[in-house]
């Protein structure tokens, strides 16, 4: 068999390839293709990258997959589906509705669900993906927020995902708009309010969005214009961006044995990810065709066509919305009257306000830690979130303060589920969602340092057997186990960063430091990040804990050893003698000194 190497026009070494037919085939289609693009070098040098493995760096994959799910079930919506708001009567299959008036979006989106072969299916499917894909968005960004993957260098695919989320609400609103049916056009209404109450241009931008009064006859096909191309076209774009710069950057990873700051261990990408994703994939795909089969969502038939005089009772929008929802249902009724015109403070505070503040300070946040701990460093290995308490802290306060609003979206179903007053419900969380938030952050902060104290406890004393041994010599001890080498890689990549230092007001000439409010702020942030944190060991006490450790546990082993005999150690007071050991209390006291 001969290998002959030629060099094409691209430059790459031409491989001619050996006897087995699909070898030949692939050879063939590979210089084919080569010859065209120049992609033999390309994949080369990409197919082999190495990716870290844990099981976090999945839902990123969920995200992105159940985005897919959307676009193919999307796009057969988009085979029946009517944007049109001309009011027809139904005729279709299901009964009930038969002679309604309704708009055509309406009627298609019955159709769907009645009518077309496989179209309730695909429909619901479409939906729960959407929700999937906006769960696993948040997931994903709880994951890299708590282990600070968003440090240098990846700032810029931070802000990419917080755009990924906006538009990913974006999207999923005006997906839910669509149907026209009472709750969705319910849903359209609160947003026309929300328009309105932005001061000075509110009732412009409401005539603009809704071409005129208000349902007006455009508003579906411009949610659907945006809802197909706009929307779906700039996340797939930002999709690519963003996996571009995963690529480019290179993913973190946890600390373990073998990793630094500087290199990458795992496995890759051919064939081990082009494996494991491709079947993940599938896995995706399947649970969601598997629930959308299974689970009713939106049962839009239940509510009827939209007529704005009418509001659906009991209903919720979809869960990424509920927030917003709440929000607006917790907040009191003030509004100012200024220069003749109302300023409503109970609809643009909670509704363009507060996520307004929300979204700008999750963008920021990469950029607002490292001023206030001064870390500029690149950062390629993950922290652990007990060793990042006030950042911890600071997710778990967003995550309370969410949830209660998201509680608040439900305040009337809480209040006829448990037969409660709605007003005491608004009330208690209202109050909750000022004072359960920086309960939320002082508990995390102290579980994470609890957490580091006892990491800090296993280097310096190994494993608490919570055996305990009597030497020969009367004395009892603790027998302790010395960590594994992992575990020991793991503790020991907490990275300790020092307190910015306290600026003085003016140099030693005198000279005023002008800067001095700026860097004294910095200061006071960054001891409020850093102060509490728990020192790791110096790497001699820690190896020292850890041969303290192993030795306490030699002490042990002939204990094993009688174990593994199936004898009883000793007869009467369980004590055991090593060679050199303290025979008497005469004996341990001269050993002491
Ligand atoms: C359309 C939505 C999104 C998709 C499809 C997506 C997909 C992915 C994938 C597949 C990865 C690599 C695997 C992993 O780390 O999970 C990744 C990494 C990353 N994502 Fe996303 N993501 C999305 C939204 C977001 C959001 C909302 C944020 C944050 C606000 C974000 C920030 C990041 C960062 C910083 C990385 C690099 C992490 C690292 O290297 O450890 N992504 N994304």
């Amino acid at each position: 068999m001969t290998t002959t190497v030629n060099t094409n026009t691209l430059g790459d070494a031409e491989t001619t390839p050996k006897d087995d037919p699909l070898e030949i085939a692939g050879g063939a289609t590979a210089k084919y293709v080569d010859q065209r693009l120049g992609s033999n070098r390309f994949l080369g040098r990409n197919l082999g990258k190495v990716f870290p493995d844990h099981w976090s760096f999945m839902l990123g994959e969920i995200a992105l997959y159940s985005f897919i799910v959307v676009l193919l079930t999307g796009t057969f919506l988009t085979l029946f589906y009517k944007p049109s708001m001309v009011e027809v009567m139904y005729d279709g299959a299901y009964v009930p509705l038969k002679g309604v008036m309704m708009s055509e979006a309406y009627a298609s989106t019955l159709d769907i669900s009645f009518e077309v072969r496989g179209g309730l299916l695909i429909r619901q499917m479409h939906h729960w993906a959407a929700l999937i894909f906006v769960a696993a968005i948040a997931v994903h960004m709880f994951r890299v927020f708590f282990t600070g993957a968003f440090r240098k260098p990846r700032e810029f695919n931070w802000i990419v995902g917080v755009t990924l989320t906006a538009l990913a609400l974006g999207a999923g609103f005006t997906g839910y708009s669509l149907p026209d049916d009472l709750l969705s056009g319910t849903g359209l209404q609160i947003i026309r309010g929300i328009l309105q109450s932005i001061p000075l241009v509110g009732t412009w931008a409401a005539f603009l969005v809704f071409g005129g009064e208000f349902p007006g006859t455009d508003i579906i096909s411009r949610l659907y214009a945006a809802h197909i191309l706009l929307i779906p076209g700039i996340i797939l774009a930002l999709i690519t961006v963003h996996l571009m710069m995963v690529w480019t950057q290179k993913h973190t990873q946890f600390p373990g044995p073998g990793r630094t700051n500087d290199n990458v261990v795992g496995y890759p990408l051919l064939p081990v990810y082009m494996a494991k994703a491709g079947g993940f994939f599938f896995v995706v795909f399947g649970i969601i065709a598997l629930i959308g089969g299974l689970v009713t969502v939106n049962p839009i038939w239940i509510f009827g066509p939209y007529t704005p005089d009418q509001v659906s009772a009991g209903t919720q929008p979809d869960w990424y919305i509920g927030w917003l929802d709440g929000a607006l249902r917790l907040m009191p009724n003030i509004e100012t009257v200024l220069f003749g015109f109302t300023i409503s403070w109970n609809v643009l505070v909670p509704s363009v306000i507060i996520p307004g503040i929300l979204f700008t300070g999750l963008a920021l946040y990469p950029f607002l830690e490292a001023w206030a701990t001064g870390d500029k460093r690149e950062h390629n290995l993950l922290d652990r979130p007990r060793n990042a308490p006030v950042r911890t802290g600071i997710g778990v306060m967003a995550i309370v303060f969410y949830g209660i609003l998201w509680i608040g979206g439900g305040n009337d179903i809480v209040a006829t589920t448990f037969n409660m007053s709605i007003n005491s419900i608004s009330w208690a969380l209202r109050v909750l969602l000022i004072v359960g938030p920086p309960i939320a952050f002082i508990i995390t902060k102290r579980i994470c340092l609890g957490l580091q104290r006892k990491d800090r406890d296993k280097l310096l004393h190994g494993y608490e057997s919570g055996r305990v041994l009597r030497l020969p010599h009367g004395e009892f001890i603790e027998v302790h186990q010395p960590l594994n080498y992992k575990e020991l890689a793991v503790i020991q990549g907490k990275e300790d960063i020092a307190v910015l230092p306290a600026p003085e007001k003016a140099d030693a000439d005198g000279v005023k430091n002008k800067l001095y409010p700026i860097h004294n702020l910095q200061h006071k942030l960054s001891s409020f990040f850093l102060r509490d944190n728990v020192d790791k060991p110096s790497k001699a006490e820690i190896e020292a804990g850890q041969a303290h450790a192993a030795h306490t546990a030699e002490l042990e082993a002939p204990l094993h050893d009688y174990e593994d005999l199936d004898q009883d150690p000793v007869g009467h007071g369980g004590v055991l003698h090593h060679p050199g050991m303290a025979m008497t209390n005469q004996e341990q006291i001269d050993q002491r000194h």
